[in-house]
């Protein structure tokens, strides 16, 4: 019989590529980001606990800074938002794209100039409208063909208001069908294709109190490839060739979305700013040399390329069950912290923290405390094979669209978000509570 020893560490268990570049591993296994111990940050503010790196938000913002110099980099605030965040965007030159009246009010009182500010929205509440002229934001993004008249009349005649069209340029492109958005089958935009875009631009052109400063599209997310951009681009310059033929007007504005791909596992595809900004760039110039147009100035929107490798999770193992053939280690989050393995069947890859393991590495699913079956975490990842109650395990890549999209599901309560900078953490947002739950249910 032959037996098959199991590696000694797992094959790529000890890769730190998708981490903050702060991270460093620390004596006896432990992991530091921003210069404090993960393990520390646990204790301290208990788990599960959102860990953001300030210097890796920061040095994100800048690479995008230095690859888009002539652009509006607009930060998608919807990957993540809190008032810290806020200041960082706007320290490092950013703009951003809201996506309601809530995201909209906290950037704004928390400091950021609302002219720099674009609002998003396929159904836009008359709250988010409201408070959009209230604080002056710089664009409304039309997306239905009745908001035209909505907004306009909500200007009023003697009003101004700078706006954008969102068009579905028929580009197919995502890491998961539900996160695709540059095609007609879905419910954002305009259609290119159909004419809808065009039919809106005319009624928009003939409002006086609106002044229409360009096109936008937002063509998906987690897209890894530079080329379905470069299509979308020449599509919308098509559109702005129209334009000027059928309305003799050039419009100086072209917002192509966000969607810029990271990797969540060593080894996955990201999409580079850089070379996004070449393909971009030499697409513009060649289509609007071609239609004898101006080249307009670009806005882009990245959200979970800013946030989302800056940030960690960390739990706390609660149970360690075999069943048949699986081991599930059980944390204290899931997905009320992280629905997106259950919604886009993405996978993360968590590592052991905290203490140093001499045990062969095994195949472990990691799930959550909450009750359903589909609360798996990462299923079928390498981690030492004595994992047990009260050890740590560390998500990276868990800073875009975590914190976000949590739910209060079994009334387990939001973790916390701390901030670590150059070997100091602070809490920017707190841990919901009990007290929060019981707070908001006023009896009835
Ligand atoms: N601009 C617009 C108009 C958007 O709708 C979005 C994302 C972005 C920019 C930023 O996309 P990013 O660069 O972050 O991919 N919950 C999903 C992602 C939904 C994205 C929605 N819109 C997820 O967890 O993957």
């Amino acid at each position: 019989m032959t037996v098959t020893a199991l590696p000694e560490v797992a094959p790529g268990a000890d890769d730190l590529s998708v981490w903050p570049a702060s991270a460093d591993r620390l004596p006896h296994g432990g992991l530091a980001v921003g210069g404090v111990s993960l393990a520390e940050i646990a204790d301290r503010f208990e788990t599960p606990v959102y860990v953001l790196d300030e210097g890796e938000v920061r040095a994100r913002c800048r690479a995008y800074r230095a690859a888009f110099p002539d652009a509006d980099v607009l930060y998608a605030a919807k990957a993540f938002l809190s008032r810290a965040m806020v200041r960082w965007v706007e320290e490092e030159g950013l703009g951003l794209d809201v996506c309601s009246a809530g995201e909209l009010e906290l950037a704004v009182t928390a400091g950021f100039p609302a002219d720099r500010v674009v609002l998003h929205g396929n159904a836009k509440s008359p709250r988010d409208i409201e408070a959009a002229l209230r604080l002056g934001v710089g664009r409304i993004v039309i997306d239905s063909s009745s908001e035209t008249a909505r907004i306009a009349a909500a200007v009023g005649t003697g009003g101004f208001q700078r706006v954008m069209v969102r068009v579905s340029p028929g580009v197919s492109a995502g890491g998961h069908e539900k996160i695709r958005t540059g095609t007609d089958d879905q419910k954002f935009g305009l259609s290119l294709a159909d004419g809808s875009a065009q039919h809106a631009i005319a009624r928009i052109l003939g409002q006086p109190q609106l002044e229409l400063t360009g096109l936008h599209c937002h063509i998906g997310s987690q897209i890894t490839e530079v080329r379905p951009y470069v299509t979308a681009v020449r599509r919308m310059v098509g559109l702005m060739a129209r334009i000027r033929d059928s309305h003799g007007v050039v419009l100086p504005e072209l917002d192509m979305g966000g969607g810029h791909a990271i990797a969540y596992r060593p080894g996955e595809a990201a999409l580079d700013p850089a070379v996004l900004a070449r393909g971009l760039r030499a697409e513009l110039a060649a289509s609007c040399a071609a239609a004898r147009l101006p080249v307009p100035r670009l806005a882009i929107e990245p959200g979970r390329a800013v946030a989302g490798p800056a940030g960690v999770a960390v739990y706390r193992v609660l149970a360690v069950k075999h069943t048949g053939e699986r081991v599930f280690v059980a944390v204290d989050g899931g997905m009320s912290d992280n629905p997106r393995p259950a919604l886009y069947g993405v996978r993360y890859a968590p590592r052991l923290i905290g203490r140093r393991s001499a045990a062969g590495a095994r195949t472990a699913t990691v799930v959550g405390r909450h009750c359903e079956a589909g609360d798996v975490l990462a299923a079928d990842v390498e981690l030492p094979g004595d994992v047990h109650p009260g050890d740590l395990l560390a998500v990276p890549v868990a800073g875009a669209y975590h914190l976000s999209m949590a739910s209060g599901y079994n009334m387990v309560g939001r973790p916390p978000v701390v901030a670590v900078h150059e070997g100091t953490a602070r809490l920017l947002v707190r841990r919901e509570t009990l007290a929060d739950f019981r707070g908001r249910d006023i009896g009835g």
